[in-house]
């Protein structure tokens, strides 16, 4: 049987200490997986070059870490106790289904947004079952998405943060007292947010406990087009799903979309998106993904469709990647406006908002939302090679500053000699500031293929020869070719 893509990137990610199912030995839990080693260190890259680019290279944002367990007003206030749900119905099996996404599936048409008497009505005149037994399904009713818990003696009622930007709308004020930031200023943070999802699936893309970096970019509402990154994104081009296309791609029963291409200049000037600050927003994250290794035709913005998106925003994109099943979303970029801001001072009746020549204003937000895991899932997507005529063995292709090592070491015989060498060698490099594995068990194309595998992009192997002349072979992943270098020049040769 021909194996999945997404089951090809599972075994190799299983075997070599990516990723795993979280409680695995106990039969683990849908939703809940864990990064091993390897996927620990990609995933660290990841973070890190999302930092560099978002927060080190701009002056205006700041960092914080909040907690995940924050108390229930906060999530009345949110709108998240009463909204935010999706809609569920469970055969009298007690199989429960998530009905939008399983009308999405049998009907090709799209569902989400859909109030609960529509989605029961598309049920039934399509006579959709329960897809595990094939039973009826029962009514369809909201399914609370929110893990809840209780928090000590007193037993208040809290919750998970379903979304790490509530933290930093909490902390808006202290954020901006301690910094003595000005509009426009961002506040990002990076976390664990949590979502009790009726069907967890596929791998790392829709999982209960995950990972998001988001920012909070706050604004002045008169100022949404005045975007001090304007002038480096304009040139950037973005390939977009307009509303349009999604009304006519609907009346053919398709999801089947076009997009067009313009720049961020022209998507701000032609209005396809409602600012300035949203066009760069979207370049910013375009720039991003081509140092991730994903290939530019797999990336697009689709701009929500009204019945998709709350009744506060100004305009939703989300950044969508083309994966083995289909587009799904990675970034959600929304422009909200001066909503959650608003809602914390009904509810906390503190004032959150700020002083501008004399006049009080709540800040304008446009919020990049982005999804670590399912990034990591992308770019193990779009960096797998599988084996071939001239490789038997499948490998990763990822960006050396993604990689889960710069290089590998390894001494190509059991010599005591030759292991000094190399172990000197690996020392060296890592005082360079390198991120080094060395490796000395087994033949040496397998210990090649072991490091293909985890996508190390260089091998350097120390020979016999290295003892007479001071220089050692470097293999380059991509193309398996080898050249002889001075053991001098080697830890330079591996800088990214
Ligand atoms: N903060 C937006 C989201 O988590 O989707």
């Amino acid at each position: 049987m021909v194996k999945s893509l997404l089951d090809e990137v599972m075994t190799v990610s299983l075997r070599r200490g990516i990723l795993y199912p979280s409680a695995e030995i106990y039969g683990g839990l849908a939703g809940f997986y864990d990064f091993g080693p390897i996927g620990a260190r990609i995933r660290n890259n990841l973070i890190a070059l999302w930092r560099n680019r978002f927060i080190e290279r701009r002056d205006i944002v700041y960092e914080i870490s909040g907690n995940t367990i924050l108390p229930s007003p906060v999530f009345k206030a949110s709108g998240h106790l009463d909204h935010f749900t999706d809609p569920s119905a469970e055969c009298q099996k007690g199989h429960v289904s998530r009905i939008d996404q399983l009308i999405e599936e049998k009907l090709q048409i799209h569902a989400e947004g859909k109030s609960n008497k529509e989605l029961a009505e598309i049920i039934a005149q399509n006579k959709i079952r329960c897809p595990v037994c094939g039973d009826p399904l029962g009514e369809v009713k909201s399914f609370g998405l929110m893990f809840g818990t209780n928090v000590g003696g007193e037993r208040r009622q809290a919750f998970l943060r379903p979304e790490t930007a509530q933290n930093i709308f909490l902390g808006f004020k202290r954020v901006q007292t301690a910094t003595r930031a000005k509009l426009p200023f961002g506040v990002a943070q990076i976390g664990r947010s949590y979502r009790n999802e009726i069907s967890p699936r596929q791998s790392i893309v829709r999982v209960r406990e995950f990972s998001q970096m988001e920012i909070e970019y706050f604004i002045d509402p008169n100022q949404m087009n005045e975007c001090p990154f304007f002038e480096e994104l304009s040139g950037i081009k973005l390939n977009l799903v307009t509303q349009e296309e999604q009304e006519k791609a609907a009346k053919k029963k398709s999801t089947d979309y076009s997009s067009i291409q313009v720049t961020v200049k022209d998507a701000y000037e032609k209005k396809y998106v409602p600012n300035q600050w949203m066009a760069c927003t979207l370049g910013d994250e375009v720039v991003f993904f081509q140092e991730l290794g994903i290939p530019e035709n797999a990336v697009r913005f689709r701009h929500m469709r009204p019945e998709e998106t709350p009744h506060y925003s100004g305009g939703n994109f989300d950044l969508e990647i083309l994966f083995s099943f289909g587009w799904k979303e990675v970034i959600g970029n929304a422009y909200r406006q001066d909503h959650d801001l608003r809602s914390h001072m009904n509810g906390s009746k503190k004032d959150l908002s700020l002083e501008l020549e004399g006049k009080k204003i709540i800040p304008h937000v446009i919020e990049p939302s982005f999804g670590i895991d399912r990034m990591i899932y992308a770019i193990l997507e779009h960096t797998y090679r599988p084996k071939n005529k001239s490789r038997g063995w499948s490998w990763f292709q990822f960006p050396v500053n993604l990689a889960p090592y710069h290089a590998v070491i390894l001494p190509l015989l059991n010599r005591p000699e030759l292991e000094e060498a190399a172990r000197r060698l690996y020392q060296q490099c890592k005082l360079q500031g390198h991120s080094i594995l060395y490796d000395d068990r087994g033949r040496i194309g397998r210990r090649y293929a072991r490091a293909d595998e985890i996508g190390i992009p260089k091998a350097v192997t120390i020979d016999p020869q290295t003892l007479d002349d001071q220089t050692a072979t470097i293999r380059d992943r991509d193309t398996a070719q080898q050249t002889r270098h001075l053991l001098s020049e080697i830890s330079i040769l591996l800088k990214p």
